[in-house]
């Protein structure tokens, strides 16, 4: 048994179709009495569902949240918060709406409760980005960690299959990482391997119903892939990333890239150059998806083909002869990785996801 620190972070975890009818009591049990209901502009109706459900614990709503949290949007939206008199946030949405949450409570210390509705895996992390003058710059707290999460699958019912599919193979890249970090545990495994199959299992069920709303089958797969969400957040919450993370976060911050596109088209090369120095991690990926005989960056690639997603990142905005410079970027300041970083397999490795190439 190789040795290892496990190390929990103090979360309360709602599960269940229906479960944002208990977001009163929650907030009851945190000793909340005037929480600011946090969204983007494009999800205030859920918004005000969620409003309706807090009655008279509702202080107000923020519609304001945005891709990557600009500091400007952070000052509002704290502003708002200390003006309601706020003991509590209630983060609705996704990965940026949860954020938003996490920037105030990063000077507020006011708890959040999250309601995730993608499947990014922010609301598992003490992990908070803001950006200021196009940089982002990200840390961890402990006190950005959302006290309680609900996770109610209905809300998601709704989120668009090709957001849906970008959104779980994001969440698989945090299990992928996870199954080579220095500081896995036998937990943290058993958690890459079980999110990365309910995933696995989930996204060609929601892709084949298209926009179909409606179907016991459908339910159950919203439900399984929220599952995997959450296990590989909360890997994404205890382990360290490397090399895949490194690329998206410098792709996504330097190049403006959508941040689940770019997740989905960079892992299964990101994998590829790791997986002479992780067979094992890669074989577990493989089976995890249920094709015990491809390799593991084969068999995310095929997944993300087979549902549609872009493979390549010249599909989504990146520019060819930003290439080079992207290059040296994700060379600075680097995450701890498996394999060393070297300079011309990394350049290669963007070439390959700028083309959509499969890996070899
Ligand atoms: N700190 C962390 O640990 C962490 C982890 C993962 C992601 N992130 C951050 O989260 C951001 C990306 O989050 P994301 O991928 O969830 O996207 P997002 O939160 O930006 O959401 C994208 C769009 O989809 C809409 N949407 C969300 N859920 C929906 C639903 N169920 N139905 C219909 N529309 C819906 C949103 O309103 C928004 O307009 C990035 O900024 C990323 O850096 C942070």
């Amino acid at each position: 048994m190789r040795p290892f620190i496990y190390q929990t972070h103090p979360q309360r975890i709602v599960f269940r179709a229906g479960a944002l009818a208990t977001l009163g009591a929650e907030a009851d049990t945190l000793h909340a009495r005037k929480l600011l209901v946090l969204c983007t502009p494009q999800q205030r109706d859920l918004a005000e569902r969620a409003a309706e459900v807090l009655g008279a614990r509702c202080a107000g709503i923020f519609d304001g949240a945005v891709m990557h949290v600009p500091v400007e949007q952070a000052r509002l939206a704290r502003a708002r918060a200390s003006e309601l008199g706020a003991d509590a946030v209630v983060a609705i949405g996704g990965g940026s709406t949860i954020g938003l949450g996490k920037a105030i409570a990063l000077e507020s210390d006011l708890p959040i409760v999250a309601v995730p509705t993608t499947y990014a895996g922010s609301e598992m992390t003490p992990i908070y980005g803001l950006t200021e003058g196009g940089l982002k710059r990200t840390g961890r707290d402990a006190r950005v960690l959302p006290r309680t999460v609900v996770y109610d699958p209905d809300l998601t019912l709704g989120l668009p299959v090709a957001m849906s599919v970008t959104s779980g193979i994001n969440a698989i890249a945090h299990a992928a990482e996870g199954l080579y970090a220095g500081d896995r545990t036998p937990v943290s495994d058993w958690m890459c391997r079980e999110g990365i199959a309910a995933l696995g299992r989930a996204l060609p069920v929601i892709a084949t119903a298209g926009g179909e709303r409606d179907s016991a089958e459908l339910r159950a797969a919203r439900g399984d892939a929220l599952y995997g969400a959450w296990l590989c957040g909360a890997v994404l919450g205890s382990a360290t990333v490397g090399l895949h993370h490194k690329l998206c976060h410098t792709l996504g911050g330097s190049y403006n890239l959508p941040h689940a596109e770019t997740h989905t088209i960079v892992l299964p090369h990101a994998l590829a150059y790791n997986a002479p120095a992780a067979p094992q991690a890669m074989a577990a990926i493989a089976a995890a998806l249920g094709r015990p005989h491809a390799s593991g960056p084969q068999a995310v690639f095929d997944l993300a083909a087979s549902l549609g997603a872009a493979v390549a990142l010249r599909d989504i905005g990146m520019r060819e002869e930003d290439l080079d410079r992207a290059c040296e970027l994700a060379l600075q300041a680097q995450y701890p990785n498996p394999r060393p970083l070297a300079h011309r397999e990394v350049r290669q490795l963007l070439d390959d996801a700028f083309h959509g190439q499969r890996p070899g």
